[in-house]
């Protein structure tokens, strides 16, 4: 007989487990209390459901007996008219991490590197880990992405360079200046992923146009989501614009059906919902000034976000802040998991629940300091 751990690939065995943020009812389950929830942790869109997406997903609930089109005909089709690529640079996926999980697959091996900033979004380090190569974690003091640094560490063993814009958890964003030097630098050396999970929430003026770059045939994937600005993360719907070869080489690793029919149907409504994205939009600008207003207040830091989420500086230790709001109901992300342990990431919400967060942490500040 043959032992499990003899035949799980050790590098498979060695990483350590991705903790997504848990869903509310989880929460309840585990501690037993009655009371009610906010769910701040992971970014979604507290707003609900885009209503064209989910009109033309109860229309199709019906047809569910037949598996989805694997091609994503007609999502590519909407994605297509709206972002000018033909469908044959288009990817889909079960969400943009199923992208990012393929990217590795197609691109990364031993002996390969990748490079990503520190904290940045995990599946990239997880990317590397699955693949079994070599990944270049650079940090910066700030918590933004150390771009001369990364474009300094590509060599010829680099075959990715991921960056998160605007970042995911510091909500940072690089200009379209600063890319465009990096660019310059790494001179298509290697392949570079935008990840822009949450390039509708920029409310500045000099967020770089990456998709130029895939325009200009340079080695460079885009990646984006439906899960938040739609409201569909519980579908899990995510896209990448990029150059052929590499659309149909992550076609080749991508499981059969992956993206199922709901998602396929919601996008294709949903991309033309210009008034749920308007709100979604509008809602996050106007509370996140309500964030830097009450941060400061209670003199706490934070970094000016760009996305629907704000890292906030509680100065005390976050798995200590975590336990301490999740006993009053608010579910945040405590920083010790992305090596930043007295901060916490924070979903900007409706103004209820944002009151409601600041009215706990408040009081958490006061019993923990
Ligand atoms: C930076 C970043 N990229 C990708 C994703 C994954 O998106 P999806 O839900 O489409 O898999 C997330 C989700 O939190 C994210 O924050």
């Amino acid at each position: 007989m043959r032992n499990l751990e003899d035949l799980i690939l050790p590098h498979i065995m060695d990483i350590a487990e991705y903790v997504p943020g848990k869903p509310v009812k989880e929460v309840q389950r585990e501690l037993g209390l009655d009371i009610e929830f906010h769910k701040l942790a992971s970014n979604e869109n507290t707003i609900g459901v885009s209503p064209k997406a989910l009109e033309a997903i109860k229309a199709e609930l019906e047809n569910l007996f037949w598996y989805p089109e694997h091609s994503c005909y007609y999502a590519k089709q909407a994605l297509s008219e709206k972002l000018g690529f033909p469908p044959n640079q288009i990817s889909m996926g079960n969400g943009a991490v199923e992208i990012i999980a393929d990217l590795g697959h197609v691109l990364l091996g031993p002996g390969d590197e990748s490079i990503m900033a520190s904290p940045s979004f995990m599946w990239y380090r997880i990317a590397a880990e699955i693949t079994n190569s070599k990944l270049i974690s650079i940090e910066h003091p700030d918590f933004i992405h150390d771009l001369p640094k990364m474009a300094e560490a590509v060599n010829e063993n680099t075959k990715i360079v991921w960056i998160c814009n605007p970042n995911n958890p510091t909500g940072t964003m690089l200009t379209a200046d600063e890319v465009d030097d990096f660019m310059k630098i790494v001179d298509d050396r290697c392949l570079v992923v935008f990840d822009e999970a949450y390039n509708q929430y920029v409310e500045r003026d000099d967020y770089p146009d990456t998709l130029n770059y895939v325009r200009e045939r340079r080695n460079v994937m885009v990646l984006r989501t439906f899960a938040k600005i739609l409201g569909l993360a519980g579908l899990r719907i995510g896209y990448g614009i990029g150059p052929k070869l590499l659309v149909s080489a992550l076609e080749k690793v991508r499981p059969t059906f992956s993206v199922n029919s709901l998602a396929q149907v919601a996008i294709v409504a949903g991309l033309k919902d210009d008034e749920f994205i308007r709100k979604t939009i509008e809602r996050t600008w106007k509370e996140k000034r309500y964030y830097y207003s009450e941060c400061d207040r209670l003199g706490m830091k934070y970094l000016p976000t760009e996305a629907n989420f704000i890292l906030i500086n509680t100065g005390i230790d976050s798995k200590k802040v975590f336990d301490n709001l999740k006993m009053k109901g608010i579910l945040v992300r405590p920083g010790w998991i992305f090596n930043a342990p007295a901060w916490v990431r924070v979903t900007i919400s409706s103004h209820d629940e944002n009151e409601k967060f600041f009215a706990a942490i408040e009081e958490a500040l006061k019993e923990l300091r």
